[in-house]
């Protein structure tokens, strides 16, 4: 070994020995006769003192170095005059005596500390460089011990980790394939998988009734904070279970990686279904770190002239605790916010509840205080409460509240991210409406189950009501996980393909493979995955899941360290069989 002790370990009762260390140049502060250099590595950093007395053999060296130069020194541990006790080595200090530069460094184009001046794509160039920096390196740390406490729980439970294979053939998921075309077989291309679905229900047909896998997963969609075009998924599968068991094993997977990487204790997690997170929320990945429940107030507020809520099919509210005295500056701000085309409402009715109990609306033309006593009672208020209400179509008008009720969130202070609040979303419808394409299109995935009870439905043509046996967890307002019971019967599988328009021929060069395994014994299964970096970045309470992913795209798909994507040459064009346009 080339080093005694590493940056992070020396301490005061290591006073007086004879170290060596080697690691980075973080910064050097020459004094004249003499030198500090803080030295660095993965496990800290520890200052050094330098004599520069010409006599000594390095004083001509010490003249040459700069930042990330990387050092190998050799010295005496000593109890250092000026303590910093902000540092778990900042009680010494090593009195340098040998001196080695193993190599020498560029001066880096952003500081390597933790506020960098370095921008983004400064960062993201030189993510190596980048990934010196402490915090962004705990980020991956943290990442470590989440896949090692998954492995320790699932390894408890008997789940076994299989690898599938990443060269396959298209599985539907909802976002575009990326594809790799074949050069032994012209004309023809693999697909890197959206996740492993069909293989972990392939495994569960093999019988080995516990699978899991931390995979890469490759989706070509578009990218926002949450989502990167390979992504890490915990991928698991369970045979002779039911929904409930599914629930119970998850949770417990969940509540052992707060306890054992974050050392919280969650409750039981409570679940609400789709329906009514769909109501209460307008979402179906609540943020429920706080309350501030919809209220429906058709029955409250028609027929009183006012055109928008009498000709609307939903009005809906929230109300904002203790924000009457919110200025009128504050409330436009919100008005602009509901309107932006993200959001597309076409206005916001607020009513103040005043501490004296009076209440004044922005609607006051139509509702007299009688009539807006109402509306207080039906969400409840206290004096100092702002009711804020939004109307129109049903289902825009609740994401548009939805929009708004996490803005304010925000802004009062409510989605703090050392809160967590975990929870399953329960009965997903099974298929969703696409009005462009004209027809229904599986809300998981074709493989998931109807529930039983509804299962009649699609026999009555109401496609659009039959519940599916999915569920989905959610924290702190982001889906962290989802799966449902699959479908093991070959009929009712090649039921839900006709029904998602794809004829019995489409269906058998598709997804043959699956319904032929299952005319050999397949077993009722069911199973989830959970997104690996969102769970990590929900953990490290960061937005982003890219500073949890060592080498990660920006948001144009593009990784601009090693410039990928990049053009092929005309050879290995030639040789794909593949034209280029
Ligand atoms: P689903 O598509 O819901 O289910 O994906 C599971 C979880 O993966 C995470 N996730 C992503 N994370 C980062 N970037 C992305 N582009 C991205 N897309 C998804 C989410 C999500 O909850 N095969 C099914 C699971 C099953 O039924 O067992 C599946 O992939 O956190």
């Amino acid at each position: 070994m080339l080093r005694t002790h590493t940056c992070g370990e020396l301490r005061l009762t290591d006073a007086g020995k004879q170290v060596t260390l080697c690691g980075w140049v973080q910064r050097v502060r020459d004094m004249g006769a003499m030198a500090f250099i803080d030295l660095r590595d993965r496990y800290g950093i520890t200052q050094l003192f330098l004599d520069k007395d010409p006599k000594k053999s390095f004083s001509a060296k010490l003249t040459t170095i700069g930042r990330e130069y990387v050092l190998q020194v050799t010295g005496t541990v000593k109890e250092r005059e000026s303590k910093n006790l902000n540092m778990p080595t900042g009680e010494v200090e090593i009195i340098v005596s040998e001196f080695e530069i193993l190599n020498e460094s560029e001066t880096p184009p952003f500081t390597i500390e933790e506020h960098t001046d370095g921008g983004d794509d400064l960062r993201m160039k030189y993510r190596y460089l980048d990934l010196r920096r402490a915090n962004v390196r705990a980020n991956l740390q943290l990442r470590h011990k989440v896949a090692q406490q998954t492995r320790t729980f699932l390894d408890s439970k008997e789940f076994i980790e299989v690898e599938t294979p990443v060269l396959i053939k298209s599985t539907p998921e909802g976002a575009r394939d990326f594809v790799v075309p074949s050069r032994m077989n012209k004309g023809e291309f693999y697909a890197l998988p959206q996740s492993p679905q069909t293989f972990k229900q392939l495994l569960m047909v093999s019988g080995f009734d516990r699978y899991y896998q931390i995979v890469k997963c490759f989706r070509d969609e578009d990218l926002r904070a949450d989502r990167q075009p390979e992504f890490t998924q915990i991928d698991c599968e369970m045979s002779f279970v039911e929904q409930e068991d599914v629930l119970n094993m998850f949770e417990g997977l969940v509540k052992h990686l707060f306890k054992n990487v974050k050392g919280i204790d969650i409750k039981e997690l409570p679940r609400i279904t789709y329906a009514d997170a769909m109501k209460q929320y307008g979402s179906d990945k609540p943020d429920t770190r706080f309350e501030m429940k919809f209220v429906e107030l058709n029955e409250v507020v028609k027929g009183k002239n006012f055109k928008v809520f009498d000709e609307a099919e939903l009005v809906v509210g929230i109300c904002a605790k203790g924000c009457a005295e919110y200025t009128r500056k504050q409330l436009d701000e919100l008005t602009d916010f509901v309107k932006r085309p993200q959001i597309g409402a076409t206005g916001l009715v607020y009513a103040r509840v005043n501490a004296d109990g009076s209440i004044k609306s922005s609607v006051d033309k139509f509702y007299d205080e009688a009539a807006l006593r109402q509306w207080a009672e039906a969400f409840n208020t206290q004096p100092g409460d702002l009711i804020l209400v939004l109307a129109g179509k049903a289902d825009k008008t609740r994401k548009a509240l939805n929009e708004l009720r996490l803005e304010l969130g925000s802004r009062l202070g409510l989605r703090d991210k050392n809160t967590f609040s975990c929870l399953w979303v329960v009965d997903f419808p099974l298929l969703e409406f696409n009005e462009e394409e004209g027809r229904y299109f599986a809300m998981h995935h074709p493989f998931t189950a109807p529930k039983p009870d509804d299962i009649h439905l699609l026999d009555e043509n109401k496609l659009g009501e039959v519940r599916a046996n999915a569920y989905d967890m959610v924290i702190n307002g982001v889906e962290i996980g989802g799966g449902s019971v699959r479908i093991f019967n070959k009929e009712l599988q090649g039921k839900m393909f006709g029904i998602l328009g794809f004829t019995e021929e489409e269906a058998q060069k598709q997804f043959g493979f699956l319904m032929n395994a299952f005319q050999y014994g397949a077993p009722p299964h069911a199973g989830i995955a959970f997104g690996f970096d969102r769970l990590c970045s929900l953990f490290g309470g960061a937005d982003s899941i890219r500073d949890f992913i060592a080498f990660p795209k920006n948001n144009s798909g593009r990784d601009t360290m090693i410039d990928a994507p990049s053009t092929i040459d005309s050879k290995q064009i030639r040789d794909l069989g593949i034209e280029v346009l």
